[in-house]
């Protein structure tokens, strides 16, 4: 169903994205690809259809949450192990292989189909240990194996260091391994892979962007949707819809799946998209100096671009002069997280319509 709200893990579920999914395919053979895209344009369907489309066995981490300790990340890697186990059967042997070499690493523990990774530093296994039999699993099975970590630009601080140091070193040794990394903060993301003092800095990687569907492709997505829901739409307000959400596949889709569950017209589903939207920016300020990120955002959301309006609007809400660092500071850090772009316009239209309520 194209309007299921979740993400797509079939070729017969995946709108368009054809020329992606191919692409993907191919560079499964890689050691590294990174799928990049903004928020809701469609990288982990992407990535879930091939990987079944491949046939290869994947180990699947989610970091959107981020982890700050290894606690955390050993707890998503036991989740992420655990997952793979469940669903090994179809690859043939992978799950007696995977537990085999899993139960000589320190630290693991399995019970049933539950794998358990202590996190207590005595007995932690190194996160090299993990992709080590990850890559015997592999090498058994005389085929890839490909690790998956979604919104990997979560992955900060030291414990995200030392992940992307075992990734390195996985990189150059393990010979069955392949990683997909995905991001929608493209400035973060880039903060790790192209900074010179990452380890994993200088690794070469294939990198696939996922995008906005044209004008024509939303319209098209959405009559389709709505034709194998059987529901009847007009033609303007698919139309309006296009407009008020552009050609972001995940606003597109949530719209049709609550339009055809009949949770309300187009106003309603984008007020619900909207309040959506402002919830991840509140999660965004929460950490930052909110007053001044507010000031601008919204500010931008009018459509004041121009440096020395936003200054001066901050100057005068704080009732002293700043030094240009600031607004500079901030607006690399929106850009950086892909809110807004190179000429200060917000990426998602629905974002702006948020920021405007902040
Ligand atoms: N090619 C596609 N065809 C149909 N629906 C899609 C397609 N790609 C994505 N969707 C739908 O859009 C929504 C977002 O998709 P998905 O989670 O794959 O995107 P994402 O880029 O990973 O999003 P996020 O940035 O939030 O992680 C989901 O409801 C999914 O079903
Ligand atoms: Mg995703």
């Amino acid at each position: 169903m194209l309007f299921d709200p979740r993400p797509k893990t079939s070729r017969s579920d995946l709108y368009d994205f054809e020329e992606e999914l191919e692409r993907l395919l191919h560079a499964l053979s890689e050691p590294m690809v990174l799928v990049s895209g903004l928020r809701r344009t469609g990288k982990t369907s992407l990535v879930l259809t091939a990987l079944n489309e491949s046939g290869l066995p994947h180990v699947y981490v989610d970091l959107r949450e981020g982890f700050t300790s290894s606690r955390e990340l050993y707890v998503l890697l036991s989740r992420s192990l655990s997952d793979f186990v469940e669903r090994a059967s179809r690859w043939g042997r992978a799950r007696e292989v995977l537990l085999r070499a899993l139960s000589r690493v320190r630290g693991v523990s399995v019970m049933g189909l539950q794998v358990s990774v202590s996190w207590s530093p005595r007995e932690r296994p190194l996160l090299g240990e993990l992709f080590a039999a990850l890559d015997e699993l592999g090498e058994r099975l005389g085929g890839r194996v490909v690790v998956v970590f979604d919104e990997f630009q979560r992955s900060r601080g030291s414990v995200g260091v030392a992940l992307h140091s075992a990734i390195a070193h996985s990189y150059d040794f393990h010979r069955n391994l392949s990683f997909v990394l995905t991001g929608s903060e493209m400035g973060v993301l880039y903060g790790i892979l192209r900074n010179p003092e990452n380890p994993l800095y200088g690794r070469a990687y294939v990198e696939i962007r996922t995008r906005k569907l044209s004008r024509e492709e939303a319209l098209d997505f959405l009559e389709r949707g709505f034709a194998e829901a059987g529901v009847r739409v007009s033609a303007s307000e698919v139309e309006r819809a296009v407009e008020e959400l552009d050609g972001i596949i995940g606003w597109l889709a949530y719209y049709g799946y609550l339009r055809v569950g009949g949770r309300g017209d187009l106003e309603r589903v984008v007020e619900e998209a909207v309040e959506l939207a402002r919830s991840e920016l509140e999660s965004f300020l929460a950490t930052r100096v909110s007053r001044r990120y507010r000031l601008v955002l919204k500010l931008l959301a009018q459509g004041v671009r121009e440096w020395g309006r936003l200054k001066r609007a901050l100057e005068d809400a704080e009732g002293r002069e700043l030094s240009d660092r600031v607004l500079h500071e901030i607006l690399h850090q929106l850009r950086s997280h892909s809110i807004i772009d190179e000429e200060n316009n917000f990426t998602d239209p629905v974002v702006r319509r948020a920021a405007l309520q902040l």
